[in-house]
């Protein structure tokens, strides 16, 4: 408990899986959370679930592919809390998958603006209000996918996903000086609405878990707890990184 106390944290893609755990989990440990998504509804139950366990929350919807929308969760976090500590850019998509010659331009398009430029547009807004208080911590969800293991039928996922890697080094590099720490976490499969959608047959959920080393796939709370440590002090000479949170799945060949 209260290792995040006194901080002011971004969510992204909190509306449901790994991002609505982990705005749980940060409003528990002691942030004040800003969580956004496009759909109203499910944030605004989260910031009723986390103010009826004493945390605070608001709640801000939009689309992380409009610039307008980064701004307006800064200004979310600076004109009610204060300042800005934490942003967990999470949002993400599949987009379009199947065979890589019958991709469409669009459906490439897509992937990359909600997985990378948004990513990049959030930190761009994120960054500045960080360094005005002394630093912070930026984490970008990627994915093991485009990094340690390749699938075929999902380039457009694992570029746009590989691509944040790239990012977070370069951001880190630019903004550790100014006290910005910027890491990326890359999660095995996660049992989510993401992770049923795509394996949406029993026989696909026993594949893929039993290609991790553990045999089963992650609840969000167990990528969540990595990410508080991310953003915790508790990582306070930690940036640049690739952490992988995978069950094994990079290494295992059983
Ligand atoms: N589940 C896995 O196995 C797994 C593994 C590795 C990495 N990841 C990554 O983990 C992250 C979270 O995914 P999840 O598994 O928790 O799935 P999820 O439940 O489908 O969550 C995706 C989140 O992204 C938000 N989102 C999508 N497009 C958006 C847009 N254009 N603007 C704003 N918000 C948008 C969704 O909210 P709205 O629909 O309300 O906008 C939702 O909150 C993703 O980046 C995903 O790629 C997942």
């Amino acid at each position: 408990m209260n290792r995040l106390n006194n901080k002011v944290a971004i969510v992204t893609g909190a509306s449901s899986g790994i991002g609505r755990v982990t705005a749980k989990l940060f409003a528990a440990e002691g942030a004040k959370v800003v969580v956004g998504a496009r759909r109203q509804a499910e944030l605004d139950s989260l910031v009723a679930e986390i103010e009826a366990e004493g945390g605070e929350a608001i709640a801000v919807a939009g689309d992380v592919r409009s610039e307008d929308y980064h701004k307006a969760l800064v200004a979310a976090a600076v004109t009610n809390y204060g300042k800005l500590d934490i942003a967990f850019n999470n949002a993400g998509i599949i987009g379009e998958a199947g065979p890589s010659t019958g991709v469409s331009e669009a459906g490439f398009s897509e992937a990359v603006a909600v997985n990378l430029t948004a990513s990049f547009l959030a930190a761009k807004h994120q960054i500045g209000a960080m360094t005005e208080h002394g630093g912070g911590s930026v984490i970008f969800t990627s994915t093991f996918v485009g990094y340690s293991f390749a699938f075929p039928g999902v380039a457009a996922y694992a570029a746009s996903k590989s691509g944040l890697i790239g990012l977070t080094q370069a951001l880190a590099a630019e903004f550790g000086p100014q006290g910005v720490r910027v890491n990326a976490i890359l999660p095995g499969a996660v049992d989510t609405d993401m992770y049923r959608g795509v394996n949406d047959t029993t026989e696909k959920q026993a594949a893929i878990t039993a290609m991790h080393a553990l045999k089963r796939v992650a609840t969000p709370d167990e990528v969540a707890r990595s990410v508080l440590y991310l953003a915790s002090d508790d990582a306070s000479f930690v940036t640049g990184t690739a952490s992988l949170v995978d069950g094994g799945i990079s290494i295992s060949r059983s």
